[in-house]
C-alpha cells in the first residue's frame, strides 16, 4: 500500500475529489481505517472523552496523546497520520510548543500536528512550521476553548463572526498550514472559506461544501458509551452513525457471561488436549504421589 503524502491532499482538492478523515486512537482501529481506504487518520484529543472518560478535552496530556499516536502509527500504513496538540502543549511559549511538536514527529512519526485556533496562535503555529513540522489548523468550534466560546455551540452565525472565520482561515493559509479543520459552522461560511483558500478544508459539522469530512470514530460506529444514567450518549446533530456497535458489544458480553455461568464456555473446541500416553503417565504419577 502506497503511503499518501500531504501534497496528495491538495491534489485531491484541486481535482475536486473529497478527502476522508476519521479519528482513531489505537493500532487495530488504524488498520481498519487503512483497510477501508481512508485518506487521513486524526489522533484527536477527543480521546479525552472517547478513550479516557473525561467530559471535555482539556484533561488529556501530551504523554497520553503520544501513547495513542504511537499505537495508531503502528496500525496505519497508507493513511496520513495527524495528531492533535493537546491543551497545555501549545500554551506556554513558541519554544515549548515546537519541542512538543517535535516529540510527535520523533516518537510517533506523525505527518502533521493539528493546532486549534488562529489570532494569537498564529505566531506559535508559524514557529512549528518554521521548525519543519507541517500543521493542520482548526477553527470554528475549537473544543479546547469551548468555555470561552460559550460551550459546544456552532460558530460564525453572525455576519461579523463569519467574516472573522474567513479572515482566520486566510491567516492560517498564509502562515503555512497544510489544511484546516472547520468545526461546527454554517455551510455558507465553510463554503466561502473553502473557495477562498487553496489548502484543503476538512469539515465536521460544517456542511457538504468542504474539501473533505472528518468524524469521530466512536460517533461514526455508534460506540458512544452510556450517559451515566443508563441511556445512550448524546450524538451531535452533524454526526451520521454508520453502525451501532455499542449495543452489539453489550449483547456479545452478555452472551459470554451467560455461557461462562452455564458452563457452556469453554467447549471442547476451545480446549487444549494432551496425548493419551502423556495423560496416563501424568495420572499414574499423581496416583503414586497419593499412595506415598
Ligand atoms: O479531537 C478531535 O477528534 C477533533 C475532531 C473533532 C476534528 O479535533
Amino acid at each position: 500500500m502506497m503511503k499518501l503524502s500531504l501534497t496528495d491532499l491538495t491534489v485531491l482538492k484541486q481535482q475536486h475529489q473529497r478527502i476522508t478523515m476519521v479519528t482513531a486512537y489505537d493500532a487495530p482501529s488504524a488498520r481498519f481505517a487503512d483497510a477501508a481506504g481512508i485518506d487521513a487518520i486524526l489522533v484527536g484529543d477527543s480521546a479525552a472523552m472517547t478513550v479516557f472518560g473525561y467530559d471535555q478535552t482539556k484533561g488529556i496530556t501530551l504523554d497520553d496523546m503520544l501513547l495513542l499516536a504511537r499505537a495508531v502509527r503502528r496500525g496505519a500504513s497508507r493513511a496520513l497520520l495527524i495528531a492533535d496538540m493537546p491543551f497545555g502543549s501549545v500554551q506556554v511559549s513558541d519554544e515549548v510548543t515546537v519541542a512538543n511538536a517535535v516529540r510527535f514527529v520523533k516518537e510517533a512519526a506523525v505527518d502533521a500536528v493539528k493546532v486549534e485556533g488562529a489570532g494569537p496562535m498564529l505566531r506559535r503555529i508559524g514557529a512549528v512550521i518554521d521548525a519543519g513540522i507541517p500543521v493542520v489548523g482548526h477553527i470554528g468550534l475549537t473544543p479546547q476553548s469551548a468555555d470561552q466560546l460559550g460551550g459546544y455551540k456552532p460558530q460564525g452565525r453572525t455576519a461579523a463572526k463569519a467574516q472573522r472565520l474567513l479572515e482566520d482561515a486566510g491567516a492560517l493559509e498564509r502562515v503555512g498550514c497544510v489544511a484546516i479543520v472547520l468545526e461546527a459552522m454554517p455551510e455558507p461560511v465553510a463554503a466561502q472559506i473553502t473557495s477562498a483558500v487553496t489548502i484543503p478544508t476538512i469539515g465536521i459539522g460544517a456542511g457538504a461544501k468542504c474539501d473533505g469530512q472528518v468524524l469521530v470514530w466512536h460517533d461514526l460506529l455508534g460506540l458512544g458509551v452510556t450517559d451515566g444514567a443508563g441511556g445512550r450518549a448524546r450524538v451531535p446533530k452533524f454526526v451520521k452513525q454508520y453502525a451501532d456497535l455499542g449495543p452489539q458489544i453489550v449483547r456479545a458480553l452478555e452472551a459470554y457471561i451467560a455461557d461462562v455461568q452455564a458452563g457452556r464456555f469453554p467447549a471442547t473446541e476451545h480446549t487444549y488436549s494432551m496425548p493419551d500416553d502423556e495423560r496416563e503417565r501424568f495420572e499414574a504419577g499423581l496416583a503414586a504421589d497419593r499412595r506415598r
